[in-house]
């Protein structure tokens, strides 16, 4: 777990946005969507290309691109830097999830509700099958939904 996340620590260091990703998110997003995305960090816009070309390959459906594009859209309410994150992350994993007790610092919260927050900045915007995978892709207790697996599966593994 910690291996993947170091591995995906440099994979996203030097992330940057190319014309084929940007003519890519123009194919899928429309202005009022593309101007949140690119509130987004960099690391976490092309986190969101590449979770969603991979979605892509299983679902080409138009719902689930726009959901695995707009999935992490919560976390332009308290931006986190890669070093915020990795930190995050390796704290909730050491702590088991302790830290989310600390939700009263903002950036803890955000970490841990940005899908509900993406849900609500979202919520005027997109559909119900976009709102339930954008509010639900971090939530394991929904069982054999295979539109939500499919994002679940590529989010982790980018
Ligand atoms: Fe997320």
């Amino acid at each position: 777990m910690i291996v993947e996340r170091i591995n995906q620590f440099f994979k996203y260091v030097y992330s940057y946005v190319d014309d084929d990703d940007k003519l890519y998110i123009e194919k899928y997003l429309n202005s009022r969507e593309k101007e949140l995305f690119y509130k987004l960090s960099i690391h976490e816009q092309k986190h969101a290309v590449n979770v969603a070309r991979d979605v892509d390959k299983r679902c080409s459906e138009e719902d689930m691109i726009k959901a695995a594009l707009l999935h992490d859209i919560g976390k332009i309410y308290i931006k986190l830097n890669l070093i915020d994150k990795s930190i995050l992350v390796i704290l909730d994993f050491i702590s088991k999830g302790k830290l989310k007790k600390f939700s009263k610092i903002k950036k803890v919260y955000c970490h841990y509700n940005h899908s509900y927050i993406g849900y609500c900045m979202l919520k005027e915007l997109e559909n119900e099958e976009v709102l339930f995978l954008v509010k639900n892709h971090h939530n394991n207790s929904i069982k054999d939904n295979a539109k939500l697996d499919i994002l679940k599966k590529y989010d982790d593994e980018n």
